[in-house]
């Protein structure tokens, strides 16, 4: 594991932008594993000023996202596929057939999962994941569990999720109760993998995670068996480190 400290969230932002730009810029038709949340977006913004500015070029890049809802369409304003467009698609020459959100309108979820595993799999795997991390050790939508789930496949959200995603909707019953989520050994076969923490509600679970034991209750303490693993933090998430 390597842990890169940076002063904030923007500095992080930035390093883990360098990251990435990196690896674009090595391999050109590299596949990027992404993530949504708060977390990432200052990250996006970095890439996109740098495309912008003709430092990168992702017309042959393909993605792979982490997670969508289930039952909710690509125009959703809640769904992933639909922040991912917002945060980061619309804004840089990637070719939107090259990326790839789990179908949050298949209703199968066998087939929605195994659909996505094809995917992932017809791509050779991800040579790059970039994860946020979960308050209770959650990557994806993997969480604490009595095993690590594999491959792609379909969780139940907790009441706590499901009331706090309420206000985003008009009725209770169109919040999602379902999410589609890569599994933690596609996870891990990423060629690299590289987590962005900031902000200091963080601070507690890095350390559980990446100092703490091996464990599927804090399903990102998978992370420090990962032999290319780099920790990017902000100096409050980092702060109880030893
Ligand atoms: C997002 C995802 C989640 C988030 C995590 C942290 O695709 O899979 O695991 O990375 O919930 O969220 P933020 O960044 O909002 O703190």
């Amino acid at each position: 594991m390597k842990i890169i400290k940076a002063k904030d969230y923007n500095a992080a932002s930035r390093m883990a932008a360098n990251i990435i730009a990196a690896q674009v810029i090595l391999k050109p038709d590299c596949v990027l594993g992404l993530a949504t949340g708060s977390t990432p977006i200052g990250t996006y913004e970095s890439l996109i000023e740098r495309y912008k500015n003709g430092d990168l070029d992702f017309s042959q890049v393909s993605s792979i996202n982490l997670d969508e809802y289930k039952g909710l369409s690509p125009e959703n304003d809640q769904s992933y596929r639909y922040f991912m467009n917002e945060h980061l698609f619309n804004h840089i020459n990637i070719d939107k057939n090259r990326t790839h959100v789990p179908n949050g309108l298949e209703p199968d979820s066998e087939k929605a999962c195994g659909d996505y595993n094809k995917i992932i799999n017809d791509h050779g795997g991800i040579d790059l994941q970039l994860l946020g991390l979960g308050l209770n050790g959650h990557i994806g939508f993997n969480e604490p569990a009595d095993v690590f789930e594999k491959e792609t496949h379909c969780v139940d959200l907790t009441q706590s999720t499901i009331d706090a995603n309420s206000r985003f909707f008009a009725s209770m019953d169109e919040v999602p109760k379902q999410a589609y989520t890569m599994g933690i050994k596609t996870i891990m076969q990423a060629k690299k993998v590289v987590l962005l923490a900031t902000g200091a509600g963080k601070a507690e679970i890095v350390k559980k995670a990446f100092f703490g034991d091996v464990t599927p209750q804090v399903p990102a303490s998978i992370l420090q068996l990962h032999s290319d693993f780099v920790l990017v933090g902000d100096e409050e998430a980092l702060s109880l480190i030893p």
